[in-house]
């Protein structure tokens, strides 16, 4: 048995934004086609979207959705997906070697999203296309002046403006991999000229600057420097992608991955920050994590050895506990920066490296990573509060001096609810947990507990078994005279929620 010590103070450090729990829907494999879109499914609405899906995503509470790529927009024309279905143009998608039918595009997005009650964030294709498609795109979708465009999408059955606030510039601009791939400066100057011209159409969106695609690119801080350099004015925020896998038995290198992801996140504010000092401005460029996730690219055979298929079934990973636990960290990561991460996109929603996983005519499963995410959006409250752990620390492959345990504690808008986010990394022993909550009352109540972990962690959901995981409860949980208590069992996500 391991010991940790946490003592929290009645102070906030930051407030949770909602759009932390984003997603991401991306035309890649099944996830718009056979995931969220299937008018022959028994289970499509009069739309065509999977209501067992849209049910699913709802009680993940999932309410910011990234769209339409990814590597996919680098090659897309937006107007190949609006007016009428039987006129749209079958075209190859490049990226990942498939048939693009254009049957699900702008227009039925913003149905689906409104259905789900989330807002968008939507890409645009600088690899291709550059600064007067991205205005017309904004034009066609935001505004109402009579225009051919605004009055094109009037035709196409929207009469009013969709409102788009969230948009990126682009995709992974730094990756080689990217159609119309670009070096920090060439993409710097067009994101800062995109973003000047989409402005002028509508004053009121919000700009989502590409940073790098993941912290080990060799382009990696020198990109963000120089793409902010030339476009910090401009944007409002970078963005941050970042994909985590365990490699061979490594598991504590896989705990660690939220421990990278913090100094990411870190890395990149100060990157940020320094490009706003030297240019004297008072603006601060927060942080999109708008792809994130545990995915095993190792297993993927790669997109050249792909043939043009309609919606192949590409990287449908099936999740472990431990994969859970991995994300319920990540989350935990998110949440602790919340100052200045101000949205973030678990990639993707559906199928694609999905919490959400379809076959046509059965209904739609949870995987286990689905679990931290839709109690953490659940429960999570409105401000983090400051602590200080005292935990042991270790070494291992992918980290120095990681932390063996790991909380974050939050608490509603009206103080009476405190949640406590808990990680444990030790491989075979239980973390005993003591938290003094004493300056933030004496007196408290354990509401419930939820935990992922201590054992069986190879475990998985699957078509037929789709209940095999779910979370269970902490079983040694106590609160008294301001103390609480807890064992967290070896390798585990847990949430301990209070009412005061
Ligand atoms: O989410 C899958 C892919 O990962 C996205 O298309 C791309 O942006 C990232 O590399």
């Amino acid at each position: 048995m391991k010991n940790a010590r946490v003592e929290v103070k009645n102070e906030a450090k930051a407030t949770v934004s909602r759009e932390l729990f984003g997603s991401f829907v991306e035309h890649m494999g099944r996830c718009v086609y056979g995931g969220i879109y299937d008018p022959s499914d028994p289970s499509a609405d009069e739309d065509g979207f999977r209501t067992d899906v849209l049910e699913l995503a709802k009680e993940m509470g999932v309410s910011i959705v990234r769209y339409p790529g990814g590597n996919f927009v680098s090659g897309y024309n937006w107007e190949d997906g609006v007016g009428p279905k039987e006129q749209r143009p079958t075209r190859l998608d490049l990226a990942w070697r498939s048939i693009e039918s254009n049957q699900f595009g702008l227009n039925e997005f913003m149905a689906w999203i409104k259905k789900l009650s989330a807002e968008p964030i939507m890409a645009m294709n600088l690899g291709t296309r550059g600064v007067s498609e991205a205005a017309q795109l904004v034009e066609y979708a935001n505004t109402d002046h009579g225009t051919a465009l605004s009055e094109l999408r009037k035709e196409h059955g929207v009469k009013d403006p969709h409102g788009v606030k969230y948009w990126c510039l682009g995709n992974e601009m730094d990756g080689p991999w990217q159609i119309g791939h670009k070096n920090a400066s060439d993409y710097g100057k067009l994101a800062k000229e995109t973003a000047k011209a989409v402005r002028l159409v509508d004053p009121d969106v919000k700009l989502v600057a590409c940073g790098s695609s993941f912290e080990e690119m060799p382009t990696f801080g020198d990109w963000e420097q120089t793409v902010l350099e030339l476009c910090h004015e401009e944007v409002d925020l970078i963005s941050l992608h970042a994909y985590y896998e365990k490699y061979g038995d490594d598991t504590l290198s896989f705990l660690a991955s939220s421990a990278r992801m913090d100094r990411f996140i870190n890395r990149v504010a100060a990157i940020a920050d320094q490009v706003a000092e030297k240019k004297g401005s008072d603006k601060k460029i927060n942080l999109a994590f708008d792809e994130w996730n545990v995915w095993y690219q190792e297993k993927f055979e790669g997109v050249n050895n792909l043939e043009f298929r309609s919606a192949p079934r590409l990287i449908e990973d099936e999740y472990s506990v431990e994969d859970a636990v991995v994300v319920g960290s990540l989350l935990m990561t998110l949440l602790k920066n919340s100052e200045r991460v101000s949205m973030a996109c678990q990639a993707q929603l559906v199928n694609i490296i999905g919490p959400i996983r379809t076959e046509p005519g059965v209904p739609a499963w949870r995987q286990t990573t689905f679990y931290p995410f839709a109690i953490t959006s659940k429960v999570a409250g409105f401000e983090v509060l400051d602590t200080a752990v005292d935990a042991e620390k270790q070494d291992c492959k992918l980290f120095k001096d990681l932390p063996m345990a790991d909380f974050v504690v939050t608490r509603s808008p009206g103080g009476d609810a405190v949640v406590i986010f808990c990680l444990n990394r030790q491989l075979e022993e239980e973390t005993h947990l003591e938290i003094d909550l004493a300056m933030i009352s004496e007196e408290m109540k354990i509401v419930a507990t939820h935990c992922l972990g201590g054992g069986e962690l190879e475990k998985t959901n699957s078509q037929n078994y789709p209940e095999n995981v779910t979370p269970t409860s902490l079983e040694k949980c106590e609160f008294s005279s301001g103390l609480l208590k807890a064992s967290l069992p070896p390798v585990s996500w847990s949430v301990i929620e209070l009412s005061v």
